[in-house]
């Protein structure tokens, strides 16, 4: 349903490097967040995949909806992230759940799309068509 909203509209989510590092605190120290805001929507982050290329994904968890900006935490193979509400890993190219808790029957693929790169150094979520 969320992504049939995405698809009716383009969205330009910038330059990268206008991209905002997160961090997270765990009681001890810092770390980087394995997501990152787009200062011009909260509607979706950015994510990593294990080969380094950016995607947009969904800004809430797809289990049960808490702020990935918050949970999201890396997890131990790259290109994927854990929700720390409840443990569910996605892969982040795919969207798909990898692993989830034992407690949840079944959890939907995170939202995640390809990014195209702009001429003029931004970047906007593919499939989404101009106004
Ligand atoms: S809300 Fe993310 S795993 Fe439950």
């Amino acid at each position: 349903m969320r992504r049939e909203r995405y698809m009716a509209k383009p969205i330009n989510v910038g330059r990268s490097e206008d991209w905002l590092q997160i961090d997270l605190f765990d009681g001890k120290k810092f770390s980087p967040s394995p997501v990152r805001r787009i200062p011009t929507t909260d509607e979706v982050l950015i994510a990593y995949t294990a080969d380094h290329c950016p995607r947009a994904i969904s800004a809430r968890c797809p289990h049960l909806g808490v702020p990935l900006a918050e949970y999201a935490r890396p997890w131990e193979r790259p290109g994927t992230i854990i929700c720390s509400a409840h443990q569910c890993v996605f892969d982040i190219r795919t969207g798909e759940p990898l692993a989830v808790n034992q407690g949840s029957e079944s959890v939907p693929c995170l939202g995640s799309w390809a990014l195209l790169p702009q001429g003029d150094g931004s970047w906007v979520i593919e499939g989404f068509e101009e106004e």
